[in-house]
């Protein structure tokens, strides 16, 4: 990010973000796409906002996940963390990352931003469905750019 960009960014956070949302927002992890994923999805909140989730997962256990959207510093935020409380769960672990859980691990984001939480989490629940969807048909994956 062009420096000037940057203090214009954090200025627009400060105050209204806590210190967790502003590192994941200013530093996301796992930023990008997994070409040859197990598993994808791209959601689209009520702010018109997307965001999308790759996913690897070897044994059902996810081993990588990324992300990318065209949404706020809230949503960057949340993309990072669910990428990162996904990384090593089952599938099953990973179903149970709801908004809830997004919003604990980021120590809470403001009311009208909770809505970037919940577009993190259908996203990911999304991708998990789509890879127990690839599983049963894994021949599929051979199409998938
Ligand atoms: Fe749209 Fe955050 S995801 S405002």
């Amino acid at each position: 990010m062009d420096e000037k960009v940057e203090k214009e960014f954090i200025l627009n956070m400060q105050g209204e973000y806590n210190e967790t949302v502003i590192d994941h927002a200013r530093n996301p992890r796992n930023v990008g796409n997994i070409p040859q994923c197990d598993g994808f999805a791209q959601g689209t909140g009520e702010c018109g906002d997307t965001l999308g989730l790759w996913l690897s997962v070897k044994n059902d256990r996810i081993t990588r996940v990324t992300f990318w959207t065209d949404g706020c510093g809230a949503s960057i935020a949340c993309g990072s963390i669910t990428t990162v409380l996904a990384t090593d769960c089952t599938v099953e672990e990973a179903m149970k990352i709801d908004r809830d859980a997004i919003l604990r691990a980021l120590d809470g984001l403001p009311e009208d931003h909770v809505h970037c939480a919940e577009l993190a989490a259908e996203t990911l629940a999304a991708a998990v469905k789509d890879y127990k969807e690839l599983s049963k048909f894994p021949w599929k994956k051979a199409y998938m750019k």
